[in-house]
């Protein structure tokens, strides 16, 4: 991944997790790693990490849910850098309710967030991605963009979303030399899917479900974010990624062999 070296990448959701992951992933490979999420001391924590390990790495609050926070963030970035190679929308939140109860305010929220965030983000980054001539973008969709699941109503709606949103940009900036892409995690240990890991009954299921049999770690994901965001992907764009131990490619265990 020598190409990213110095390259200017910006991780929404960079705080933790799968973010926080690709944020560190980024910084070995040479990257001026630029992070944003809404707990300050969670963005600060994380800078600090990277930089005690070598890394280049800045942090500021944002808002994904706020165009104002955005377009600020996006100005911070520019006046430290004055560019943005790699636009990582990784900020994400998710809440499962039956579908007749699912109530209208953590509807709008999840869309907000993961869907409608991600739009602002590549408009502001975008804009100059196109004045330069170039970039690379990675969305972090889910497999819930691609199969569905019960009580994931808004989820499953915004990460389907994002994944078609994610192509009509790759084919509408192609022009501008700019590539969208997205990776679509699998099951994954993070505090976003910990309540559900933690309870053996579905955890038991969930691991049965899935072809190599174990959940993934963040660090596997960002692998997949730097192949896609870096040069070695130089013919690839408006593809979802699954990075899921085998599970969107069907589940073992149900039929015997005769
Ligand atoms: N874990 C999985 O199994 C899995 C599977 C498929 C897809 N994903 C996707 O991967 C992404 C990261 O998930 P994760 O598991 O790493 O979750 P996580 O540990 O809860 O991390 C979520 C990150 O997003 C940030 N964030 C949330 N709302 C935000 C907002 N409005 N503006 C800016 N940042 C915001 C959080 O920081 P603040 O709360 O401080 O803002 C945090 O940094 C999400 O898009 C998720 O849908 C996860």
């Amino acid at each position: 991944m020598k190409e990213l070296k110095d390259q200017v990448v910006v991780v929404t959701g960079g705080s933790r997790g799968i973010g926080r992951s690709i944020a560190e992933k980024f910084a070995v490979y040479g990257a001026k790693v630029v992070i944003g999420s809404r707990t300050i001391s969670e963005v600060d924590n994380t800078v600090a990490h990277i930089r005690e390990n070598g890394g280049l790495a800045e942090g500021y609050a944002l808002d994904v849910g706020e165009r104002v926070s955005c377009s600020e963030f996006v100005k911070q970035v520019y006046s430290k850098y004055n560019r943005i190679h790699v636009l990582v929308n990784c900020a994400g939140i998710n809440s499962r309710f039956p579908a007749e109860d699912y109530p209208e305010d953590k509807w709008e929220s999840i869309l907000n967030i993961n869907l409608t965030g991600t739009y602002r983000m590549c408009q502001e980054v975008g804009r100059q991605m196109i004045l330069h001539g170039n970039g690379s973008i990675v969305n972090i969709t889910s497999m819930m963009s691609h199969i569905t699941a019960p009580y994931q109503g808004a989820y499953a709606a915004s990460k389907g979303a994002l994944l078609q949103y994610t192509k009509v940009l790759a084919v509408e900036w192609a022009k501008h030399n700019i590539r969208v892409n997205a990776v679509s995690p699998g099951y994954i240990q993070t505090s976003l899917s910990a309540n559900v890991m933690k309870l053996p009954e579905y955890s038991n299921n969930l691991l049965k479900k899935t072809p190599q049999g174990r959940f993934g770690k963040p660090e596997e994901v960002a692998e997949a974010v730097c192949f896609l965001a870096s040069s070695a992907a130089s013919f690839i764009t408006g593809v979802a990624l699954p990075v899921d131990g085998g599970f969107l490619a069907g589940h073992p265990h149900i039929i015997p062999a005769e």
